[in-house]
C-alpha cells in the first residue's frame, strides 16, 4: 500500500510578465496543463474569466481523444494522448505506462489552490505514480522577461528504472500554422528553414555530443507570414550542450505542441532506487514578431548577474593571421600593431602547446611547446600587457590527438563504444571527462596555465562531433549525459577559481550555442566564416537567441579565407560592428591606409558599444529583397544605429527608402550616416546625408523612412539616429 501524501485540490495559476500570460491548471489526477501561453490576458478575477472554459471544450473530442487544453507538460498516454510520450522508460518492460497524481502545487514557495494570479513567479508541482513507483517534480517559471522555462526531475522510488526520454512541451494555438527553425553546416550555421506545420512531428535531433553546427536553436510555430515585427510567434529552445531534441508536434485532433529535452542513448540512464534525473530547461518565448521573441531571450540573458559588461573589449584573434605557424617575433609584432589600432585584447589561438605544429598532434598536452616558445609565452604576454591589452588563449579541453603524451599514457580515457576507436575527425578523439582522473588531469593543466599567465580570456573549442561516445572501462556504455555534466562542471570550477576569466564557446565555429553553455560562458564564436556577406545572415539569425554582445564578430582579411570573396573594409567592419567586435586578419599584411581606417572603425565601435551591447535588436523591414536592414535602439529610444547591407544588386534602378523602426513616434530625431575612411563610395548621397539641420519625428522615420543611396552590391551603410528632444 502506498503512503503517498494526500492529493491536492485543483489550482489554476495565472502568471503575467512583460506582455505575456501563462495559465497553468494543476489538479489531482494528472500532470499540469498549460491552458494558455501567449498574449497577456490582463487581470482576471477567476479561472473561468481567465479563459479556461473558453479554451477547454470537453464536447469537441468525439473519439475520446484528448482536447488540446488537456495535454500535460509531460505528455501522458494514459490520459488519452496518442502522440509522443513525454516520459519513456521501463523496468525491463514493466512500469512503462504511467499515470501521475499531483501531490503538491506551490507558487513562490507557498501552497496554492483555486485561482491564483501573480507576476513573474516559480511554480513547483510534485506528482507521484504509486503503482509505477515514480515521482516527478516540475518547475514552471515565468521570468521577468516574459520568458517561460520548464524543467522536470524524475525520481525512481522502485527497482532499477531505465529512462529513455523525459521531454517537456508547451501548447501553441491553431493559428500557429508555420514552423521556423534552423539548420546548418560548418561555415554556414543557422540557415533559416520555414514550412507548414503539417500533421506529424517535425523532429530535430542532435547526436553529435554538442549542440551542433546544424542545431535547430529555436523552433518556432507562428502565424502565416510572420515577420520580424508582426504575427504571433512561439519559440522553444532546449538549454543543453550535448545530445538533445526539439520537436513540433501536430496531431489529427488539432493539438500543436512545441517541446524538447535531452536525447539519451540506448541504456544511457538507469536510475537505481532513490536516484533522480533532471532535464535541461526548456525555454519558451512568445512575441508578436520574431524580434519580440528574440528580445525575451536577450532580456533574460542581460538580466543575469554574470552577464558581460557593455564595455566589451575589442579583440584580436590570430587564427586566420598565422594558423599553426607560431613565430614569437611575428606574434609580438602583431600585438604591437593591434595596440596601435586600438585593440584591447589579444587572443593566441591553436598551435601554442605540446607537439601541435598541425592538427595531427598535441591535443591533450596543455603545456607550452618549447619548440616554438623556448621562453614560454611570457615574452608575448609581457608585450601584450605592456600595451595595456588583455591576454587570451585557445584550448580544446575535451579533445585529444592519438599523437599526444596524454593519449599515450591513458588510451582508456578516449571515448569508444566498441573494441576499436571511433572514426577520427580532424585527426582527433574525445576524452571521457566523466572519468574522475581524466577530469582532474585536464582541469589541473588548465588551472596551471591560467594561473601562470594570468589569462583573462579563454577560447574553449570543441572541433569534432562525438561518435560512439562510450566508456571503455564499462564495455562501451554510453556516456554523453555524464560528459555534458562534466564539461559544465569543469567550466563552473574554472569560473569559481578565476571569477574574472571570460570564456568563449566555440565549436568549429558556432557548433555550441545554447543557453546551457551560456550559463557559464561569456560569448560564442558565431561561425568560422567571417565573410561579411555570410555574416549578415549569420548574425541576423544567431540573434534570434543571442544579443549582440554575446556574438563574437570579427573583421577578416580583404579576401575571405572560407569563401574567397573579396570585400572592402567598410563592408567587413560595418557588418562586424553589431556584435562583440574583433579583428581576425594578419595586420602585418595590412597597408597603412587599411590600418588607419581600421583604427577609425574601432573608435566607432568604442563610441557606440554602450548602445550596441544593450540596445534592442531590430531586423527589417528590409527595404528590398536585396537590401537588408537591421539595427539597435536604446532602451529609452533616445538613440539608434541601423545598418543597411546590399546583399546583391537591386532589381529597381531607384533605391528605396529604409523605414527605421523602434523609435519614439512623437520624439524628433537627427539622422546622419556614419562614414569612415574614403567618403567616396561610388554613389550619389541622398539629401539627408550631409544635412545636419533636418530633424524628423520617429513616426516619420518609421512610416516614410529615409532615402537610401544606390548601394553597390556587398556594401553597406550605417545610419545613426539621435533624439533632439
Ligand atoms: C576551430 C575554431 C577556429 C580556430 C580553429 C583552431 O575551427 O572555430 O576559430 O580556433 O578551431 O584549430
Amino acid at each position: 500500500m502506498s503512503n503517498a501524501p494526500e492529493s491536492v485540490p485543483a489550482a489554476t495559476i495565472h502568471l503575467r510578465a512583460a506582455g505575456c500570460s501563462l495559465l497553468v491548471l494543476a489538479d489531482d489526477d494528472r500532470l499540469p496543463r498549460i491552458r494558455h501561453w501567449g498574449a497577456d490576458l490582463g487581470e482576471q478575477s477567476s479561472a473561468g474569466a481567465a479563459g479556461i472554459d473558453i479554451v477547454s471544450d470537453p464536447h469537441s473530442h468525439l473519439s475520446g481523444e484528448l482536447p488540446a487544453s488537456e495535454v500535460s507538460v509531460v505528455t501522458d498516454p494514459t490520459t488519452g494522448w496518442f502522440g509522443r510520450a513525454g516520459l519513456k522508460g521501463s523496468r525491463l518492460g514493466r512500469s512503462w505506462s504511467t499515470s501521475f497524481r499531483t501531490t503538491k502545487v506551490e507558487l513562490n514557495g507557498r501552497p496554492v489552490a483555486g485561482f491564483t494570479e501573480g507576476g513573474p513567479g516559480t511554480l513547483r508541482i510534485a506528482a507521484v505514480d504509486d503503482e509505477a513507483a515514480l515521482t516527478l517534480h516540475l518547475v514552471i517559471e515565468l521570468l521577468d522577461s516574459g520568458l517561460v522555462r520548464l524543467r522536470a526531475t524524475l525520481t525512481n522510488d522502485g527497482a532499477d528504472f531505465d529512462l529513455d526520454e523525459l521531454s517537456l512541451n508547451v501548447p501553441v494555438p491553431s493559428q500557429a500554422t508555420e514552423i521556423l527553425d534552423f539548420a546548418g553546416r560548418w561555415g554556414m550555421e543557422r540557415q533559416a528553414q520555414r514550412h507548414d506545420f503539417t500533421v506529424g512531428t517535425h523532429l530535430r535531433e542532435s547526436r553529435r555530443g554538442r549542440t551542433g553546427l546544424d542545431a535547430a536553436t529555436v523552433v518556432h510555430a507562428m502565424e502565416p507570414a510572420t515577420t520580424f515585427s508582426a504575427g504571433e510567434a512561439w519559440g522553444v529552445h532546449v538549454a543543453w550542450s550535448g545530445n538533445h531534441r526539439h520537436f513540433a508536434e501536430h496531431d489529427s485532433t488539432g493539438v500543436r505542441l512545441l517541446g524538447g529535452g535531452e536525447l539519451l542513448l540506448p541504456g544511457e540512464l538507469q536510475l537505481a532506487t532513490g536516484e533522480s534525473y533532471t532535464t535541461p530547461w526548456l525555454y519558451a518565448s512568445y512575441g508578436v514578431g520574431l524580434d519580440a521573441v528574440a528580445h525575451r531571450f536577450h532580456n533574460y540573458l542581460r538580466d543575469r548577474p554574470q552577464h558581460v559588461s557593455t564595455d566589451r573589449l575589442v579583440t584580436l584573434n590570430v587564427w586566420e593571421a598565422v594558423y599553426f605557424d607560431h613565430d614569437p617575433e611575428r606574434l609580438i609584432a602583431l600585438a604591437d600593431r593591434a595596440a596601435e589600432v586600438g585593440i584591447e585584447r589579444f587572443v593566441l589561438d591553436d598551435g601554442w602547446f605540446g607537439a601541435r605544429r598541425n592538427s595531427g598532434a598535441g591535443l591533450g598536452d596543455w603545456t607550452v611547446s618549447a619548440d616554438v616558445w623556448p621562453d614560454g609565452l611570457h615574452p608575448l604576454v609581457n608585450a601584450v600587457r605592456s600595451h595595456g591589452m588583455q591576454f587570451g588563449l585557445w584550448f580544446e579541453p575535451e579533445m585529444v590527438n592519438l599523437d599526444s603524451d596524454l593519449a599515450r599514457a591513458h588510451p582508456d580515457w578516449i571515448m569508444a563504444a566498441r573494441s576499436v576507436l571511433p572514426r577520427e575527425q580532424r585527426s582527433q578523439h574525445v576524452l571521457n571527462l566523466s572519468i574522475p582522473e581524466c577530469f582532474t588531469a585536464v582541469h589541473d593543466q588548465l588551472v596551471a596555465m591560467i594561473a601562470e599567465y594570468e589569462i583573462d580570456y579563454l577560447k574553449w573549442d570543441h572541433n569534432r562531433d562525438h561518435l560512439e561516445a562510450g566508456l571503455q572501462s564499462a564495455g562501451g556504455a554510453p556516456t554523453e549525459h555524464a560528459q555534458t555534466l562534466a564539461v559544465y562542471q569543469l567550466l563552473d570550477d574554472l569560473k569559481e577559481r578565476f571569477p574574472a576569466l571570460e570564456i568563449e564557446s566555440c565549436a568549429a565555429g558556432g557548433g555550441r550555442i545554447d543557453l546551457g553553455i551560456l550559463e557559464r560562458t561569456d560569448r560564442v564564436w558565431v561561425s568560422d566564416c567571417i565573410d561579411p556577406l555570410e555574416r549578415q545572415r549569420l548574425m541576423r539569425w544567431t540573434g534570434q537567441l543571442l544579443p549582440p554582445e554575446l556574438m563574437g564578430s570579427h573583421i577578416g582579411s580583404p579576401r575571405s579565407h572560407t569563401t574567397h570573396r573579396t570585400h572592402d573594409l567598410s563592408f567587413r567592419a560595418a557588418t562586424a560592428l553589431f556584435g562583440h567586435y574583433g579583428v581576425e586578419w594578419d595586420l602585418g599584411a595590412a597597408t597603412e591606409d587599411d590600418l588607419r581606417e581600421l583604427a577609425d572603425w574601432i573608435a566607432i565601435y568604442k563610441k557606440h558599444r554602450g548602445l550596441i551591447n544593450r540596445g534592442n535588436v531590430l531586423r527589417g523591414p528590409d527595404p528590398a529583397d536585396n537590401l537588408w536592414l537591421h539595427g539597435v535602439v536604446a532602451g529609452d529610444r533616445s538613440e539608434a544605429l541601423y545598418g543597411v547591407a546590399a546583399m546583391s544588386w537591386g532589381a529597381a534602378s531607384t533605391p528605396p527608402r529604409a523605414r527605421l523602426r523602434g523609435l519614439d513616434a512623437v520624439r524628433r530625431y537627427q539622422v546622419a550616416p556614419i562614414v569612415v575612411g574614403d567618403a567616396d563610395r561610388g554613389f550619389t548621397p541622398p539629401r539627408w546625408w550631409d544635412d545636419r539641420t533636418a530633424v524628423v519625428s520617429g513616426a516619420a522615420l518609421e512610416s516614410v523612412g529615409v532615402q537610401l543611396p544606390n548601394l553597390h552590391p556587398e556594401h553597406s551603410i550605417l545610419i545613426h539616429v539621435i533624439a533632439v528632444d
